[in-house]
């Protein structure tokens, strides 16, 4: 055991130092550095703070002085037009001739909106996200706009935070393979390529940890939380050679993440040898003050450049403070000129210097260009989780059937594009029920009615006029949920149930006998406790995008077989969180009183596991086998299983790997994610599932934060949710 102690550390440091020259080799181009230094012996000190300053926008639009004298390295503009403009600006008027780097929230798409990313999760196919954020990259590019505020790789195991819309959930495997996606999506293999976007790995770190699942509140994390599940995604992105990261609001382990040496110094130039830049969030240099670490704009622009954070979003606490700091020699010159060298890396990778501007034309034949909406409609289609079929009420007949369609989200384009929806319209939205219209026909039998408002009143009169049209009809599909702005940033909520009289409506329709199938559009999981108990189908949409409407047609009336699976656990009720599947067990899982680690008046069961999704065909899972059950910490096994399409219909599953290490140094998880694969199968059909499960990757962190990997018992399961599955007993030797 001590001898491993000794040997696995060292084993991980080399993997990770070969990763850091990948990396190296990604950002760091010697002709590239050359012209960064040649620029940088001509730049005053004046001019290289100037790089580490962003805005939004020009003060005053018709006052250029800022790019003229070189005072903003990066501005939030979008649009050929505007942003050429500017930068002829920056190009012709200014003395160095830098380039701004036009930077914006291309979270999940640019004009075209794909899925929200928490929906683009529970497609669990890294290759549809990355094939999503290259067209969302191609459109921001046309446009001008070379730097993404993306990925969000944020872990979030609180629904009450609504920021989880933002992130790919609660699992660091998944959300580590989403998160390199993302990064490949947006950067391709070289920046200059002009389809090819600058991405940010945001928000360093543990955001999602905002105790009470309160926007911006302090996270407290102990360093094994803190490397075994926040850190993964980031590294991955890392790994991936991601060009900036920026930090987070929160204070963490009682230091702002923009003012955390440990963060950005220590762990991510340091530990991981990262070369591109770091920038804070937004007016989180400023923000310094209110968490009281710094006393003034100076000291706040100190602490906030000493511990690495690049670049000062919208705050102007550089641009007034960091020179004079410089000179009055409080801030190290060569931490600016690193600063800016680091800004300086991307503009040149980006080829911003060579190219400035973007051509207008390219810009209207990218955005909505219709391969971007089929692709747009593909990931929807994807990222829409069937959680309840009873009697196989779906997919819906296309012919014969009256069908009401009731609910708030039935008929609204602007909320079905969720939040964070960079330069997209809902003029360009789809809703369900022009969906229902296309896929349906002139002939069609539908009925819609709102029924209820999310925000505001709703008078008994919509109700009982939805009840009316459910009577009237063969089917009543409800679309309810929460309106975009519920979710997101400073969206928080202390209740997790559908919001308004939406539930009073749904137990309405459904006591009239007439079969329910309720649509949740939503950007977090919502206690619909009540509908699984009663209702006859739920499907649970998130926010789909552009191509809402058409996808959910094709779901629900059978032309596309569902096949998401949920990347985060649904509490029953909010008494329960934070709830996610890979929790440490207590030493009294089953306490006299109660259940599992439970509460007297409820279980610690979720509404639906992590992982879950029903399909329109059913699957079954049988002879787990491990190629090598002794499996060696530096070697590696096979682990198959067959998959078998039982029911009538061909259909993709998602099966997911899972592994138990029973004598860790440190407790560990009951279950942790350590592969899954999608297999398409036609009904009858028998495939064989090939997993790779490797030793050095079933480690944790101890509590010095050393990644340990602890020989002895195993268990590992193969199956469609963290609570199922096939199992097989292993054991890790030396
Ligand atoms: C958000 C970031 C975002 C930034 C710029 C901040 O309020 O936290 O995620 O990238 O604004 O819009």
């Amino acid at each position: 055991m001590k001898l491993l102690r000794r040997t696995l550390p060292v084993l991980i440091v080399l993997l990770s130092v070969a990763a850091a020259a990948q990396q190296a080799t990604t950002l760091n181009k010697p002709q590239i550095e050359e012209r960064i230094t040649k620029l940088m012996e001509q730049m005053s000190l004046d001019e290289k703070v100037g790089q580490l300053n962003q805005y939004r926008s020009l003060k005053d639009p018709s006052d250029l002085k800022p790019i003229t004298e070189g005072s903003i390295g990066s501005l939030m503009e979008t649009g050929a037009d505007k942003t050429n403009a500017l930068q002829r600006v920056a190009m012709q008027k200014s003395r160095m001739k830098i380039p701004i780097l036009f930077g914006h929230d291309v979270i999940h798409g640019f004009r075209t909106i794909f899925p929200i990313p928490l929906a683009q999760a529970s497609s669990w196919d890294p290759a549809q996200v990355e094939s999503d954020s290259a067209i969302a990259a191609k459109e921001a590019a046309s446009a001008g706009v070379r730097w993404t505020f993306a990925p969000m790789v944020d872990i979030a195991r609180d629904p009450r935070w609504g920021r989880i819309s933002e992130g790919s959930g609660e699992d660091p495997y998944l959300g580590a393979a989403l998160a390199a996606a993302r990064v490949r999506g947006f950067q391709g293999t070289d920046l200059s390529d002009p389809n090819k976007i600058a991405a940010c790995a945001k928000h360093f770190a543990a955001y999602g940890a905002a105790e009470g699942g309160r926007d911006y509140n302090l996270a407290d994390v102990s360093i094994k939380t803190l490397r075994d599940i926040y850190l993964p995604p980031f590294q991955a992105a890392q790994l991936s050679g991601v060009a900036t990261f920026m930090a987070s609001f929160n204070d963490l382990n009682g230091v702002p993440s923009t003012a955390n040496r440990f963060l950005l110094d220590e762990t991510l130039r340091k530990e991981w040898r990262f070369q591109g830049f770091t920038v804070s969030d937004w007016d989180s240099v400023r923000e310094l003050m209110l968490h009281s670490v710094a006393a003034t704009p100076e000291e706040a622009a100190y602490k906030a450049i000493i511990a690495r954070t690049d670049m000062d979003m919208k705050g102007d606490i550089y641009i007034n403070h960091l020179a004079e700091l410089v000179m009055s020699a409080k801030v190290p010159m060569w931490i600016v000129d690193d600063s800016a060298r680091r800004v300086l890396r991307i503009k040149f990778l980006l080829g911003l210097f060579d190219n400035p501007y973007v051509d207008p034309a390219r810009e209207k034949a990218t955005l909505l260009a219709p391969d971007h909406l089929a692709a747009a409609r593909t990931s929807a289609q994807k990222s829409i989780v069937l959680l309840k079929n009873d009697n196989n009420l779906l997919p819906l007949p296309k012919t014969g059937k009256r069908v009401a369609l009731i609910g708030p989200l039935a008929d609204d384009k602007a909320n079905m594009l969720g939040d964070w929806i960079a330069d997209g319209k809902a003029d360009d939205a789809v809703t369900v029920l022009a969906g229902f219209r296309e896929k349906l026909g002139p002939d069609a039998q539908i009925t819609h009615v709102k029924g209820a408002s999310i925000l505001g009143d709703t008078p008994q009169a919509d109700i009982d006029a939805a009840v009316t049209a459910a009577k009237n009809s063969d089917v009543a599909v409800l679309v309810l949920g929460e309106t975009a702005t519920m979710t997101g940033e400073a969206a928080s909520r202390a209740y997790l149930d559908l919001p308004g009289k939406q539930q009073q409506l749904l137990e309405a329709v459904h006591a009239t006998g007439v079969p329910v199938v309720l649509v949740v559009m939503s950007g977090r999981p919502l206690t619909i406790t009540w509908a699984q108990n009663n209702v006859n189908a739920i499907v649970y949409a998130w926010f789909l995008g552009t191509q809402s409407g058409h996808a959910l047609a094709d779901v629900l009336f059978g032309d596309v077989n569902p096949s998401a699976k949920l990347p985060v656990t649904f509490p029953r009720t909010i008494g329960q969180v934070p709830l996610y599947y890979n929790y440490l067990q207590s030493g009294r899982p089953n306490a006299p009183k109660g259940d599992t680690m439970g509460y007297i008046d409820e279980t610690i069961a979720p509404l639906y596991p992590f992982g879950f999704g029903l399909s329109y065909t059913t699957y079954q899972y049988s002879n787990l086998r491990v190629a090598n059950s002794k499996l060696p910490v530096n070697g590696q096994t096979k682990v198959l299983i067959d998959i078998r399409n039982t029911g009538q219909r061909a259909g993709d599953e998602i099966a997911q790997l899972f592994v138990r290490v029973m004598s860790g140094s440190t407790s560990r998880p009951v279950r942790e994610l350590r592969g899954f694969r999608r297999v398409t199968l036609a009904p009858g059909e028998i495939k064989t599932v090939e997993f790779t499960l490797s030793g050095a990757k079933l480690g944790a962190h101890n509590f010095e934060g050393v990644y340990v990997v602890d020989p002895g018992a195993m268990e590992v399961w193969v199956g469609p949710n963290s609570a199922e599955g096939q199992s097989a007993k292993m054991e890790l030797v030396r």
